[in-house]
């Protein structure tokens, strides 16, 4: 039977909303979108539910799940102590691509925390992500909805490439606005510390908090979200960064030595660069200037590329503002090599 379900983004279909909750509240797996990439979903209280994901994802026992939400009282009923300052961020961030960790409520399944004492939970900022929580009265655990080491699925088409129908229902919203995963910030300590960067970014956060707040550096080799030293975002293809002054020039060297030795190369720029990569294979993303349409493409173009057999991905570095940053941090994660010119 076929798997995946359109649904209206903007006035999701009662039915159908319905229909994919008696999957969740059975005990099912439910591919959905959020603002930020694709979940998948279970009912974060049924411990049988949550192993079908790891399952299913092929995900490392020791990397915990997010808890979506769609109230402030689901809030209390998963983390032990909502802190002030998460209360500060929460008013202006939630619904949003922010992730918050709290020390853990004790009848939180540890096949979600992976043992952990703490909770990483989300209020994601998409209609069908929040009337499919509300409807199966329920907090819903989700990765994204890749199998493991793969980039995070932004179209039903990617989830069902992935996992086609092993899982149960995908519901299909269309592309998803943000691109890339949110925010992760724990705030179960004193010091909030900043996990894995995202649409929310540091300075936004910073402000709000009216203090700075601590970055882990996400090449730690033992980080604080378990996620964060796996390899990540990776196309089948290899990954260059290409970076600096002559990155033009080197892009169009590489790419030219890689076609004499019959390699397949993608070159993934700007809009305004394309001109310089007449004889390649191109994937123009958007102008410089924006970069959050850069970030709506960008895992898109990783798996576009790897359909069309190619075999070494050259990225043209990406601007350091706003999005760039966390951008940035994706391409790096999945980079083979970083060239810098
Ligand atoms: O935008 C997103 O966050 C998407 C959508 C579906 O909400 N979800 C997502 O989930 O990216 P996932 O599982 O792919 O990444 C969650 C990250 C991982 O790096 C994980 O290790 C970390 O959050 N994490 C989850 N719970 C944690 C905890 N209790 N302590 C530390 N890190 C945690
Ligand atoms: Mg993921």
């Amino acid at each position: 039977m076929k798997n995946v379900l359109k649904i209206n983004l903007y006035r999701p279909q009662k039915k159908l909303i319905n229909y994919a909750a008696d999957i969740i509240k059975k005990g099912g797996v439910v591919a959905f979108p959020t603002e930020t990439v694709y979940g998948l979903g279970a009912d974060a209280t049924n411990s049988k539910a949550i192993m079908k994901i790891f399952k299913l994802k092929k995900r490392p026992s020791d990397n915990p799940l997010i808890v979506h939400i769609s109230s402030i009282s689901q809030l209390n009923e998963v983390a032990a102590e909502i802190p002030p300052k998460a209360e500060k961020l929460i008013k202006i961030f939630w619904p949003g691509p922010l992730t918050l960790l709290f020390k853990k409520n004790k009848n939180i399944s540890k096949n979600i925390t992976c043992d952990l004492d703490t909770v990483a939970v989300r209020m994601p900022e998409n209609k069908i992500a929040l009337e499919l929580i509300n409807s199966s009265q329920t907090p819903i655990a989700a990765p994204s909805a890749n199998i493991s080491g793969k980039p995070s699925p932004t179209k039903a088409g990617h989830v069902l490439k992935d996992f086609g129908v092993s899982v149960d229902l995908i519901l299909d919203g269309g592309q998803t606005k943000i691109g890339i995963e949110s925010t992760v910030l724990d705030m179960s300590e004193k010091k909030p510390m900043l996990l894995r960067r995202g649409a929310i970014s540091q300075i936004e956060i910073e402000d709000t908090l009216g203090e700075n707040i601590l970055f882990e550096n996400s090449q730690s080799s033992k980080p604080k979200a378990p996620g964060m030293k796996y390899t990540h975002y990776s196309p089948h293809a290899e990954v260059v960064v290409v970076k600096g002054k002559n990155r033009i020039r080197e892009i169009k060297s590489l790419a030219g030595k890689l076609s004499n030795r019959n390699e397949k190369a993608g070159i993934i720029t700007f809009i305004e660069n394309k001109k310089y990569f007449k004889n390649f294979i191109v994937k123009a993303l958007s102008r410089k200037n924006d970069i959050n349409l850069y970030s709506k493409k960008i895992f898109s173009a990783f798996r576009d590329f790897d359909s069309e057999g190619i075999a070494i991905i050259i990225v043209e570095e990406v601007p350091l503002t706003g999005i760039g940053i966390a951008v940035n941090e994706r391409l790096i994660k999945a980079a083979n090599q970083i060239i810098n010119t």
